[in-house]
């Protein structure tokens, strides 16, 4: 990387306050999205190169390959590099302002220093969350501001392209500033960050709880200590077992045929006793219910003598990580219901004082376009009053399209990583005025792990590279190639015949 600071040419042309373009000085290497700066004796304005283009007025393309050549042998080409760039906007005594100064041609260019990047990009503030680094600039740290998040944060990207390497990151970040944090995992993506080597430092604060029909593939010996999320019976309603038992809200005769159960099993109180009282209801009632019956015993095992509730999930600068593996969407729509509803009660009454944030993933399946389940309704609650209470929701999803638009769109900040879908861009674009044209332009040629940032919680939209994880990811991309080489391990030990190894080797090679 050349040294920043140094001089890369000259502006010409048409330049106004808001774009300019240069001529790049002989032996120069620039690089789209890099950072320049044009200073001037009180203010400096700070640009980012959106375009290099190399031309000649000289090599013209109807010249025909012989007529070209003769140029290149005798080594006459006249080629200008033309780099175009977009004012982000001026420093004036170390504050950012937007660019109103014209630029003029003949000025020069510079390569942006580090100093002035970081007081854009990484000023120090209290609610600083360190984030990544600059694309194009390794050397510039990027933070975005926690008081950003008021008005939520959505996290969308097509799948792979680091979504919950992101989202993880943030909610390390927000544990060191002491945020309370649930997470709603329903693939068990975020329990490995209990463990390991940098996981070990977060793992005091992290609490994982995992239902009995949890499907996730880690253990106490990997993670230690995993908590039971279970329910007791007897604290749910008649309409929470229906929930439950996946009876939609419009079913109102299965609804009813509970109540009724509910009703005669007077002072009794466990799964059994409800069980029991088919006896006391019509035979054609008893019909009707029956399959949802069965389906209750067959989860079973999620009740308990204790409803795991707000005291376990929710402390300053605690992550609780909700595995809703295992489990039918009505179910986790349950328990997440459950979740963020007591969360919800206890900040409107002023019960719990500091801020919580609720990550939820996959957030298309808890809130599809037009639903109107208790889980819908309650994040749509939380999208538009959340701030007045303190509860800020950060949502998670590949799918922009198949979210409700009310809830994508009162997300304020955005991470937007790569997307090449035209339907999602076209979801995103309207889902905040923030995201332009260009930036849509920029999705499909990001990087894993590189992020548009944009919103509240910025001061100017980011183009970073998400930084490592200090904690254990799971649930990444599967690596094909290196579980082949394991299978091949296993087909060569299951050949017994030493003739047929070498048959083998001779068709596939060693
Ligand atoms: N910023 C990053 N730095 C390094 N690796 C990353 C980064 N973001 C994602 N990855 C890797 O890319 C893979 C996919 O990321 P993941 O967060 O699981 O994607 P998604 O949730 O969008 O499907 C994972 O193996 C992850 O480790
Ligand atoms: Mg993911």
């Amino acid at each position: 990387m050349h040294e920043s600071g140094s001089e890369l040419g000259y502006t010409v042309g048409e330049n106004s306050s808001e774009y300019f373009q240069f001529v790049l000085k002989p032996g120069c290497a620039i690089r789209r999205w890099e950072y320049v700066e044009i200073s001037y004796p009180d203010h400096s304005i700070v640009g980012r190169v959106e375009r290099i283009a190399s031309r000649s007025d000289l090599l013209k393309d109807n010249l025909g390959y012989e007529g070209v050549e003769r140029y290149v042998k005798n080594d006459i080409n006249e080629i200008v590099d033309i780099c175009t760039g977009s004012t982000l906007g001026t420093v004036e005594n170390g504050k950012l302002t937007k660019s109103r100064y014209l630029i003029r041609p003949g000025t020069l260019v510079k390569r942006a220093g580090v100093k002035i990047l970081t007081e854009i990009f990484n000023p120090p503030e209290e609610g600083a969350l360190n984030v990544g680094t600059l694309i194009g600039r390794e050397d510039v740290r990027v933070s975005v501001n926690v008081n950003g998040l008021r008005r939520h944060l959505a996290i969308v990207a097509q799948t792979g392209a680091g979504k919950s390497h992101s989202a993880g990151v943030i909610m390390e970040e927000l544990m060191k500033k002491g945020a309370s944090v649930i997470v709603l995992d329903p693939h068990a993506d975020y329990v490995l960050m209990r463990q390991g080597e940098g996981g070990r430092s977060y793992s005091p604060f992290i609490r994982i709880f995992r239902t009995p029909l949890s499907t996730g593939r880690y253990s106490r010996d990997n993670v230690g200590i995993v908590e039971d999320f279970t329910l007791r019976f007897s604290d749910l309603e008649p309409d929470e077992i229906s929930d439950i038992m996946g009876i939609k809200e419009n079913w109102t005769n299965l609804r009813k045929i509970v109540e009724d159960m509910h009703s005669s099993m007077k002072g009794l109180k466990d799964l059994e006793d409800f069980m029991m009282s088919t006896e006391k209801i019509p035979p054609e009632d008893r019909k009707k219910i029956s399959a949802r019956i069965r389906f209750i015993k067959k989860i079973k095992s999620i009740f308990s003598t204790r409803t795991t509730g707000l005291k376990d999930y929710v402390s300053p600068g605690q992550l609780s990580i909700m595995d809703l593996s295992g489990m039918d969407q009505y179910l986790a729509n349950y328990f997440s219901f459950r979740v963020i509803n007591e969360i919800m009660d206890a900040k409107v009454s002023y019960d719990y004082e500091y801020p919580v944030f609720i990550f939820i993933e996959e957030a298309h399946n808890f809130i599809p376009p037009g639903t109107n389940t208790k889980i819908s309704q309650t994040i749509k609650r939380i999208a538009s009053e959340g701030r007045k209470f303190g509860v800020f929701l950060v949502v998670i999803t590949q799918r922009p399209g198949k979210i409700d638009q009310d809830v994508l769109s009162q997300c304020n900040s955005q991470i937007i990583l790569r997307v090449t879908n035209p339907l999602d861009k076209k979801a995103l674009m309207d889902s905040a005025e923030s995201i332009s044209d260009a930036i849509i332009e920029d999705l499909s040629s990001l990087e894993t792990g590189e992020a548009i940032l944009v919103g509240e919680f910025v001061r100017i939209p980011i183009i970073a590279k998400i930084r490592e994880r200090e904690t254990k990811e799971g649930g990444g991309d599967v690596d094909i190639a290196s579980l082949l080489i394991r299978a091949r391990e296993e087909r060569d030990r299951n050949i017994s015949i030493e003739g047929d190894r070498e048959r083998v080797k001779n068709i596939f090679g060693g």
